[in-house]
């Protein structure tokens, strides 16, 4: 979005034309709100109680794959003044996860989540007596989804999908029309404390799409402790987001281009090609080429210093790296950059990931400090030792996305 449009917006006008719409359509009837603790979610939930007051309700789905102890916390902070916001906390981790089961395909992930969410939705909706359910959703979620993206989940009236008919609600959307950094002045004008406000935004699937392909249990409590030692550690920096992801340590073997990128390392980083190792996964991540969805593969690339140890060049050089790569092989869709490794081989790999973007809808990869990255996947190493290697995905957005799928 223009700096120019997000100055003429008034927060204040939003709020009162979104108070009056809320009440015209839902009337003297309960709504139920899905709340994450989200930025979108949250500002939703405060706005449509000013609307509704105690005919709103709020679930906070636990639903295996937001972070350790998500779910209180949220409950918590939404739950206690200033906001007082009437709030269930709905277990339904094994559902969801047996809805995930042995799926690995990203979209297939994307749309077993979004029918676990809107099916316990729709159960909750009916024993509470709410024909009307209110989302969050902004202006990216439809972009996205509607472009083909990917599935997001909560866009269903936009892909076709009748609410009404499928789950028995109607569905109201008060900031379908808004921008992130919108919602982020909306959610100040309605004093959303800061610790929501100024969030980092968090995926409606939460760690499931960091979870690249199959969902196993230890690889998702890894994704968890992790998480908790890379947002403090990277949070210093102040990317727009930032976050990791975990992949099978499972390689296609004998793929057809990998001495090809790696003689393209060798040339980009000038570095003697047996001192490179160029893998790639079985596992693909998402991506976008030609404003289409790409659902690529990912490469991973490590040079060695002469004396052993992984040489590491300024981002900048990564990044130029990344572009030839891609360039010059289509079936790809994300590079990662080798920052610590250990021996023996095992069952996992993870990626740091850390952006700057202004609308989510394009990012570029932060210049985070080598020493940060290092200390922060030497934590990761310490704190799962099922992980082998620690990468940092160096790919913008297009040709990738930020999430990995
Ligand atoms: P991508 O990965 O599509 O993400 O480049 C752009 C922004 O949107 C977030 N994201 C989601 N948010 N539901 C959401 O509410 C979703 O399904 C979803 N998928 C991605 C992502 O974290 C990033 O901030």
């Amino acid at each position: 979005m223009e700096p120019a449009a997000l100055q003429k917006f008034s927060p204040q006008e939003f709020v009162n034309k979104q108070v009056i719409e809320i009440r015209k359509v839902v009337g003297r009837e309960r709504a139920l709100i899905a709340v994450s603790g989200g930025v979108d979610s949250t500002t939703c939930a405060v706005l449509t109680y000013r609307a509704l007051g105690g005919n709103l309700l709020c679930a906070m789905l636990d639903d295996a794959f937001m972070r350790t102890g998500e779910p209180e916390r949220v409950s918590e902070i939404l739950s206690r003044p200033p906001l007082k916001l009437p709030i269930k906390i709905i277990r339904v981790q094994e559902r969801f996860l047996k809805a995930l089961k042995g799926l690995r395909d990203a979209e297939e992930k994307r749309r077993a989540f979004r029918e676990t969410f809107y099916e316990t939705l729709s159960e909750v909706a009916e024993s509470e007596g709410c024909p009307y359910l209110v989302q969050g959703t902004i202006q990216a979620d439809i972009v996205e989804t509607v472009g083909g993206i990917k599935t997001q989940h909560n866009v269903l009236s936009q892909t076709g999908i009748s609410p009404t008919e499928y789950y028995g609600f109607q569905i109201v959307e008060p900031l379908s029309t808004l921008y992130k950094e919108q919602v982020r002045r909306v959610a100040r004008f309605l004093g959303v404390p800061s610790e929501i406000s100024e969030r980092q935004p968090f995926p409606g699937p939460g760690l499931l799409v960091r979870v690249v392909g199959e969902v196993k249990l230890d690889k998702l409590e890894s994704v968890k402790v992790a998480t908790d030692a890379a947002e403090k550690l990277l949070a210093e920096h102040r990317p727009n987001q930032y976050f990791v992801a975990i992949i099978d340590n499972t390689e296609t073997p004998e793929h057809p281009r990998v001495s090809h990128v790696r003689e393209t390392t060798a040339r980009v980083l000038t570095i003697p090609a047996e001192r490179i190792s160029v893998k790639v996964f079985r596992d693909k991540a998402t991506g976008i080429k030609s404003g289409k969805r790409h659902y690529g593969e990912i490469v991973a690339v490590k040079a060695q210093t002469a004396n052993g140890f992984i040489y590491q060049p300024p981002i900048d050089r990564l990044v130029a790296l990344q572009t030839e790569i891609l360039r010059e092989n289509p079936s790809l869709t994300r590079v990662f950059y080798a920052v610590q490794e250990r021996l023996p081989k095992q069952p996992y790999v993870m990626a740091m990931r850390a952006i700057e973007t202004h609308d989510f809808l394009t990012a570029k990869a932060s210049r985070i400090p080598r020493k940060t990255l290092e200390k922060t996947a030497q934590k990761i190493l310490q704190a799962c030792s099922n992980v082998s290697s620690v990468y940092y995905d160096v790919t913008p957005k297009p040709p990738a996305t930020v999430e990995m799928e």
